[in-house]
């Protein structure tokens, strides 16, 4: 039992790759706090739980509502040990379709939510000596990807601000890394066309598309001791896909 006695904040947790994480987690022994914006998804989920997990509706989006989470997550369970930066959201478009709307969508939930994220996470960590951030970055953060202008962009921030992070949390015990998935089997592909998700399979190496649960056990990996002189770097998953 790996995460015993931890606490884990996962965003984006109601479905998808977050939810995969809460699993593995709770099967570790962790204490996991469920955030997300799909309140019925996350509450089914926190049930099939059990006592080891609790839902809280939280957009990353907010300074105010971390303020809140992060403060619930301390009263609930005393502590926050790690925490997964993983809401995200992916509108793909040719640069010039790509609308103001939607660059400040990916812009608010994506970059500007995991900066919140790390913020508030690294001053509760700070009090109990340490603890772990975990940034969901992507492919699209590591080389060129067509048709993603926006979401790349807010991609690379996360893979650069890991760096910072890294960099100055380090003296407080918090160890801070990103996460590059490739294509994933979740519903966010059906952002993409059946071609484009044809192609994400067959230009990988490995001729698939990987798992939550895959990716679930690299953001395990990063959480734990075994990785314990691992910060600042940047992990892909992809099956070779960004080589
Ligand atoms: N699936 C892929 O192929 C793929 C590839 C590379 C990177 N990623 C990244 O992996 C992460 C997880 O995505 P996924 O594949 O599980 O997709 P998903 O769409 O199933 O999950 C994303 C989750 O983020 C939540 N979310 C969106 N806006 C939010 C907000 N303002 N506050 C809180 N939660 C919010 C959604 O409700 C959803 O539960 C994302 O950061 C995504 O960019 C996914």
């Amino acid at each position: 039992m790996k995460f015993q006695h931890k606490v884990v904040f996962i965003t984006g947790a109601a479905r998808g790759q977050g939810a995969a994480e809460a699993r593995r987690f709770v099967s570790e022994g962790a204490q996991v706090v469920l955030a997300d914006v799909l309140d019925a998804d996350g509450e089914a989920l926190a049930a099939q739980l059990g006592g080891h997990a609790i839902y809280l509706h939280h957009d990353v989006t907010s300074d105010h509502s971390w303020s809140a989470a992060i403060a619930e997550t301390e009263r609930c369970f005393g502590r926050c040990d790690v925490l997964v930066n993983n809401a995200g959201v992916y509108r793909p478009a040719p640069i010039e379709e790509t609308s103001e709307a939607m660059i400040e969508k990916m812009f608010k939930v994506n970059q500007l939510g995991t900066l919140l994220g790390m913020k508030h996470a690294a001053a509760s960590m700070k009090k109990t000596g340490g603890g772990v951030i975990i940034n969901i970055s992507s492919i699209a953060g590591l080389r060129g990807f067509a048709n993603a202008v926006a979401y790349s962009g807010t991609k690379w921030a996360v893979r650069g601000m890991t760096k910072v992070a890294a960099a100055e949390l380090a003296a407080y015990g918090i160890r801070v890394n990103s996460v590059h998935p490739g294509f994933i089997a979740t519903d966010m592909l059906k952002e993409n066309t059946d071609e484009v998700n044809r192609i994400g399979a067959d230009a990988a190496p490995l001729k698939r598309h990987g798992t939550p649960e895959e990716v679930a056990t690299l953001v395990a990996f990063l959480a734990s001791a075994d990785s314990a002189f691992i910060t600042g770097a940047e992990v892909a998953i992809d099956g070779g896909w960004s080589i």
